[in-house]
């Protein structure tokens, strides 16, 4: 499937200044905090491609400074719907909101607001990390360009590759200077379109580090993923779209809950290595024969046999 690029534009943040999370905001079951707006709001949207019915009806609301994932199947929808709040789709009816405007009807404040990562990097390939960095830091007005793209290529473990042009980098790097780019200017709302495909798993966990960062830092962070692990980790809810639709929308423990706990099942315990090493020279083993020693406490008297513990635990075992 090809989907539009995320354009300089659809990047366009302005630096709204530090925002810093309320401890209500990311408050355990309770979707929306009384008395705040959603940064997010989806209500009935649907999408038809032809006659390929989409989206169905999806309705949620993400709280600020919150992070939300959206999981679902090969198709399901997931990038139509982050596509239609980057105002690069049009939805066939319905309403979206992201920062309190509508994204057809004020799709420029919008943008203004958000930052996309699309599913595929946007980057450059004919320029280096670094003038990629400085060409949408430019593009947002935002001061000391040069500064803010040495900071991110740091903070994206990229520092080396600063000055080599993108064409030579890996499918790692690359994402990662995808999303370093759509930091640039604090946008408070931002949009991963599986942020993390393809990556390595040390690749994996720096850009979840990084989304934690956002998000203790107050912006608000909608992702897709695959991985299901990565929901567990990064959100605060998750919601699973399937048939057109969210059927699922709630904290992890929520949707643990809709599933009867695991049936518990003894299994035998082989020991460790550690376990057979104590049980035969004992714990506060020193190597020495304790049996002569001073005061008999600096090892096992193998005289008079394993210690006790280790002796409970062979006979657990038999
Ligand atoms: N421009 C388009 N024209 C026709 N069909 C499209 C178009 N864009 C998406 N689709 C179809 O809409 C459905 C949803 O696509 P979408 O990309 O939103 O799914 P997704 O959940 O992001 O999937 P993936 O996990 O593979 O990225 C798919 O069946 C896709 O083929
Ligand atoms: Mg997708």
């Amino acid at each position: 499937m090809t989907v539009p690029d995320p354009t300089p534009a659809a990047r366009s943040g302005t630096v709204t200044g530090p925002r810093k999370r309320r401890p209500a905001e990311r408050a355990g079951d309770d979707p929306m905090p009384t008395g705040q707006q959603p940064v997010i709001q989806v209500r009935n949207l649907t999408k038809s491609y032809g006659k390929l019915q989409v989206l169905r009806g999806v309705e949620f609301d993400v709280p600020r400074g919150s992070i939300f994932a959206l999981l679902g199947s090969n198709g399901a929808g997931k990038t139509t719907i982050v596509n239609i709040l980057a105002t690069l789709l049009r939805p066939d009816s319905g309403t979206a909101g992201v920062d309190g405007f509508d994204v057809v009807r004020q799709p420029a404040d919008v943008r203004a607001a958000i930052s996309l990562t699309g599913q595929f990097a946007a980057v450059d390939e004919i320029l280096t990390g670094r003038e990629n960095l400085v060409l949408v830091a430019r593009l947002r007005h935002v001061g000391k360009p040069g500064a803010v793209a040495d900071d991110l290529l740091e903070r994206f473990a990229l520092t080396e590759a600063a000055g080599r042009k993108v064409a030579t980098y890996s499918g790692g790097m690359r994402r990662r200077l995808d999303i370093a780019m759509s930091l640039i200017g604090n946008p408070p709302v931002i949009f991963l379109d599986e942020p993390t495909t393809g990556l390595d798993p040390q690749a994996r966990v720096e850009v979840w580090n990084a989304v934690k960062e956002l998000s203790a830092a107050g912006t608000t962070v909608l992702l897709t993923t695959q991985y299901l692990d990565e929901a567990e980790q990064l959100a605060d809810r998750i919601a699973i779209l399937h048939r057109g639709r969210i059927i699922v929308n709630g904290t992890l423990p929520e949707l643990q809950r809709l599933l009867p706990a695991a049936k518990v099942e003894y299994v035998e315990k082989q020991p460790s290595l550690e376990d057979v090493f104590l049980a035969l020279v004992g714990d506060t083993a020193t190597g020495t024969d304790t049996a002569s020693g001073p005061d008999g406490a600096t090892g096992t008297d193998t005289a008079s046999g394993p210690d006790p513990a280790a002796a409970k635990h062979q006979e657990e075992r038999s």
